[in-house]
């Protein structure tokens, strides 16, 4: 397969692409229960750190890899590595990252779903005049109706992969433009309004104030796993973006930006939910159900409550559309470099996961209470061991060919940093993000 010609139009069309697929579930809905069920700031802490010494190294490596390459994954993987005369077995890396994504899209798909279900019912005013107790409540009640669930998972599935099919993420992104700012916004008003409630001091102690005792070896792991998870980075769906991006961009700075962004988002909505959380006396690591139950009782305090939360599950939507775009593309290019009609190709892995989320839907009835692995159900496993060790693991296996494998002229040119930063960044990646992401692995499995 020869390189593509394709380009990102822009540089800022590049970066929002990014974006969409950095900011979303992670963001608003895994970080604020991840961290209520790993310790608050020790979890926290943990994060930003690995976001700085492993996500943004590695997501440049994966971009960069894309860039050189110019081929979807497995091919730029194979490219490249024939041109530094390395194994090319490399290229199965494209495969592990397909298989990543797969299981991740097929539960991201499910919970996506009870945003779109949130949405209605804003519009419909079901949560006006509501106690917490009956919020959460109805909350429980969804999730022990699998039909209503399949339902949404079923329109969330169509969402993304008619686009993908279409294979003009181009009209995503400039709706994109658009509605992410609006996200921020909002989000901006909640943290507005969560610094008025009575909860909010607890809540910036809590996530804030350094509790080194609440560290463990499993708090480790999962803040590194969601450092890759919330990036979007070890699962090679950047590197597929990283192929159409425009010769004349400096890759670190769009990286930073995005990373920024992307601690942000999680920064805020998570002061906006624990307040809410120690305002009511709600428990911290109440699990994934956390942002469905806290949002509706912080909205529907608020002058015109409805109408925010019916835009902001809008918005959450739009933010998650843009992600699971990213999450298919690894599938579906890997299927299109082997010959495939686009929109077959589409149709197929849509199907594959749409079945495989079917299990998720169930994991809240009647699968509930069948363990895949020690006591996780299948909604826990696949939300779990993906994010939490796939990614480190492909993550780990990019930075190593980055770094160790392609030839270094080719790496630096596609970098585009000068011989300083190349430098800077290739110390970076051999003895910090390599090494710490095999301590944390190997310690944390044993
Ligand atoms: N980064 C996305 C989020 O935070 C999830 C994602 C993971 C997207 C891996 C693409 C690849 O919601
Ligand atoms: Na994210």
């Amino acid at each position: 397969m020869s390189e593509t010609l394709e380009r990102w139009q822009s540089r800022r069309a590049f970066i929002l692409a990014v974006t969409g697929a950095a900011v979303g579930l992670g963001n608003i809905w895994r970080f604020p229960y991840m961290t209520g069920e790993n310790g608050g700031s020790a979890f926290l802490l943990l994060y930003i750190v690995f976001v700085l010494l492993l996500g943004l190294p590695m997501m440049m490596a994966e971009i960069m890899i894309g860039r050189a390459g110019r081929r979807s994954p497995m091919q730029a993987l194979a490219f490249l590595a024939d041109e530094a005369d390395v194994s090319r077995h490399w290229k199965w890396l494209g495969l592990f990252g397909a298989i990543t994504v797969f299981f991740i899209l097929s539960f991201y798909s499910v919970v996506s779903g009870w945003s779109i279900e949130y949405l209605v019912s804003a519009v419909n005013g079901s949560f006006v005049g509501r106690s917490p107790q009956q919020i959460g409540a109805s909350f429980d009640a969804f999730l022990a109706d699998p039909l209503r669930m399949t339902f949404n998972h079923t329109l969330f599935m169509l969402l993304t992969m008619s686009v993908v099919a279409a294979g003009v993420a181009n009209g995503i992104e400039k709706l994109n433009n658009v509605m992410m700012p609006l996200l921020y916004g909002i989000l901006i008003v909640l943290g507005g309004y969560a610094v008025t409630t009575s909860g909010f001091g607890a809540a910036m102690h809590w996530l804030f104030t350094p509790n080194v005792a609440a560290i463990t070896w499993s708090v480790v792991l999962n803040a590194m796993g969601h450092a890759f998870f919330t990036l979007a980075v070890g699962a090679c769906a950047l590197m597929a973006y990283g192929a159409y991006m425009p010769e004349e961009q400096s890759l670190p700075t769009a990286v930073f930006a995005v990373a920024l962004l992307d601690i942000a988002v999680a920064l805020l909505s998570g002061i906006a939910i624990f307040s809410i959380v120690f305002t009511h006396g709600l428990d911290p690591s109440e699990g994934p159900g956390l942002m469905f139950v806290t949002l509706p009782i912080a909205f529907s305090d608020l002058p015109g409550g409805q109408v925010w939360l019916g835009a902001f599950f809008l918005l959450l939507l739009v933010a998650t559309w843009t992600s699971s775009i990213n999450l298919a593309e690894p599938m579906v290019s890997m299927l299109v470099g082997a010959g495939w009609r686009r929109s077959r190709a589409a149709i197929l892995i849509g199907m594959l996961v749409w079945l495989v989320g079917l299990l998720s839907v169930l994991s809240f009835s009647t699968l509930a209470d069948v363990h895949w692995v020690g006591e996780m159900n299948f909604f826990t496993l696949v939300s779990t061991i993906p994010p939490d060790i796939f990614l480190p693991v492909g993550g780990l296996l990019i930075a190593i060919f980055a770094a160790w494998r392609m030839s270094p002229e080719a790496a630096s040119a596609a970098l585009d940093v000068g011989p300083g930063g190349f430098r800077l960044w290739l110390g970076l990646v051999r003895y910090v993000s390599i090494p710490l992401t095999v301590v944390v692995l190997m310690t944390s499995l044993m």
